[in-house]
């Protein structure tokens, strides 16, 4: 075996890691609760595997929750701040979960170290054990980010993608928070675990006179559209989901763009993917080969868990994430 060919592709994306995390902020650190808190990793670990044994939604709600985290003021923890108008309370967070995962394991490293480790890092290590809980890649990321003391219901909406939204304006704002178009490609990834209400993608379906749904969106597989009306039709409840990827919805792989390249996408988002000049090939590349794709996700996903870090004499460590400290 060429174990050359093994090692390079390794240390060009560790070395590729490591600059992007240098050139971001140098507070970060692989090790950074080595000496403070040296089971705060094994805690997160512990806490996501158990919480998860018993509820398999729960990876799906904890990958975006470290999303909506991180592009709303960045990953400081800003999404679990409760009381009137924080984020938690704007629509586009409405459906979001998780958050008692987060704050379990936060009480528990309360315990072995008090005011040591922040709400912030637990939610992006919380989000990278679910991945791996759901069988996708082992990554390793930095910790040492801080909590932000300021959560607002209106910061939510200009910051967070809808499904409506075009590739160049989706673009905007990943760009915005440092990341590119390729990130934006690989990240959407996510959506082949966790699941949606069918009000996500209700407007790629139009009621009829008869008050029978009827696909408007030609992007759609025309089985995979017969099967979203069937669960979604006029008369479901507002709580009814659908998995986001039908194949394989618990298991964190490349069948996301298996999908795409089928029409089977579930929002108009991820359908844009496949169908643009820009990302089309990517998205091929993508789905015929998962080693990539782990290894792309370790990349864009560290960049995202490194989006507006607050580090050094900002912000706070919380005592409990639900609260600022003063
Ligand atoms: C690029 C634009 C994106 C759009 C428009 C988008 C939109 C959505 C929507 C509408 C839902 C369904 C919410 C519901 O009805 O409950 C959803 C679910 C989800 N999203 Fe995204 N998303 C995007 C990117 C991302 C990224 C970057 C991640 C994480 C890295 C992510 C992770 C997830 C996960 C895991 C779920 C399932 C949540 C669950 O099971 O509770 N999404 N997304």
């Amino acid at each position: 075996m060429d174990t050359k060919a093994l090692v390079f592709p390794t240390l060009i994306s560790t070395l590729f890691s490591l600059s992007v995390v240098a050139s971001v902020t140098a507070s970060l650190s692989f090790n950074f609760y080595a000496a403070s808190c040296p089971s705060a990793e094994f805690i997160v670990r512990n806490t996501v595997r158990s919480f998860s044994s018993t509820d398999p939604s729960i990876p799906g709600k904890l990958l975006r929750l470290v999303f909506h985290d991180c592009f709303v003021e960045g990953c400081d923890a800003s999404v679990m701040l409760q009381g009137n108008n924080t984020e938690q309370s704007d629509p586009g967070n409405r459906s979001l979960g998780g958050f008692s995962v987060i704050d379990s394991a936060k009480r528990l490293a309360e315990i072995f170290c008090p005011q040591t480790v922040s709400c912030a890092d637990i939610i992006a290590l919380a989000a990278r054990d679910a991945v791996e809980i759901a069988g996708g890649p082992v990554i390793q990321i930095p910790t040492g980010r801080r909590d932000g003391m300021v959560s607002a219901a209106s910061n939510v909406r200009p910051n967070i993608v809808d499904t409506s939204f075009t590739i160049d304006e989706m673009l905007k704002l990943f760009n915005s928070k440092g990341l590119s178009l390729d990130d934006l490609v690989i990240l959407s990834g996510a959506h082949t675990i966790g699941s949606a209400h069918c009000s996500s993608f209700r407007d790629r379906f139009q009621e009829d006179s008869n008050g029978k749904l009827r696909v408007i969106d030609k992007e759609l597989d025309s089985s995979y559209a017969n099967e979203l009306m069937k669960h979604c039709g006029t008369s479901a409840s507002p709580s009814v989901t659908v998995n986001n990827d039908p194949e394989t919805s618990m298991v964190f792989d490349n069948q996301y763009y298996r999908n795409l390249m089928t029409h089977k996408g579930l929002f108009q988002s991820d359908s844009v993917l496949l169908n643009d000049n820009q990302t089309r090939t990517l998205v091929e590349n993508l789905a015929n080969d998962q080693e990539l794709f782990f290894e792309r996700w370790g990349q864009s996903f560290l960049k995202l868990t490194i989006v507006g870090v607050k580090a050094d004499e900002e912000g706070e460590i919380r005592r409990s994430c639900e609260a600022t400290n003063a």
